[in-house]
């Protein structure tokens, strides 16, 4: 059975004090729905995250990763090192990584091996821009996100993976794809994944809706079937909106 998801994408948002705060709020509310619920404060954050949700059933996650071991990459994160302050998910491909940091298909797929040789969960990112939608390309460049980067993976390295599509268009934007828009992509990208591996692992993987989602579109974008949560940027930065989008199933 796959798993309902709400993962919060912090970003670059929220200092070590705001980060107290916000987890100090988030910790108030109270959940009705079995999702798991997940946030991904900025990587300096991430240990003290963890350490304040330790006895609670928030997730804490990180936002990327580096595919090499260890080394001479300045700047850079490793899986050792995520795994070694408590993080089990990270987020890969988000498309402001693709876009502002030249993260390429080719790198993505070094990333989510590494990221699965560690035993870590992956929720990866993908999704067309405004452009490719306009010329109705949408299908085939989604299509060829997901082969590039996750169609070498082995069928039991799929327990490991939860997709997110997050049309470009919509992200930040105030702009979401209607519920119309998003099930009939969702139903596209789990037939893609049972043409290549079978009905039972198509139907088992979680694939999350992002994109402007806030808590007056999240239930009826939920309400569709093939549409398993939500990775949410701007409204997780608010307690009472992101478990307003927690509680929408
Ligand atoms: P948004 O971001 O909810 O602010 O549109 C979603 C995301 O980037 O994951």
């Amino acid at each position: 059975m796959r798993k309902k998801i709400v993962a919060g994408n912090w970003k670059m948002n929220n200092n070590l004090g705001e980060t107290q705060v916000l987890i100090s709020e988030l910790k108030k509310q109270t959940q009705t729905t079995d999702a798991e619920v997940m946030i991904a404060p900025t990587f300096v954050n991430l240990y003290h995250s963890f350490e304040l949700l330790r006895n609670s059933n928030i997730e804490v996650i990180a936002q990327n990763m580096h595919f090499a071991k260890n080394g001479a990459f300045t700047g850079e994160i490793s899986a050792d090192m995520l795994k070694s302050v408590g993080i089990s998910t990270v987020i890969l491909g988000h498309s402001e990584r693709r876009a502002y940091f030249n993260e390429t298909d080719e790198t993505l797929a070094k990333k989510v091996d590494t990221a699965i040789a560690n035993e870590l969960r992956v929720i990866f990112c993908f999704g067309e821009e405004l452009q490719d939608r306009r010329e109705n390309n949408h299908f085939s460049l989604v299509e060829s996100q997901i082969k590039n980067a996750l169609f070498h993976l082995p069928e039991d390295a799929w327990k490991h993976i939860v997709l997110a599509y997050e049309p470009v268009w919509a992200i930040g934007t105030g702009e979401t794809a209607s519920p119309e828009q998003a099930q009939e992509m969702h139903a596209f990208i789990r037939k893609t994944i049972a043409n290549k591996y079978g009905n039972s692992i198509a139907e088992d993987v979680t694939i999350l809706y992002g994109g402007s989602c806030k808590p007056s579109n999240a239930k009826e974008i939920f309400s569709k079937e093939d549409v398993d949560g939500g990775l949410i940027g701007g409204a997780a930065l608010n307690a009472e909106d992101f478990y307003a989008i927690v509680n929408a199933f």
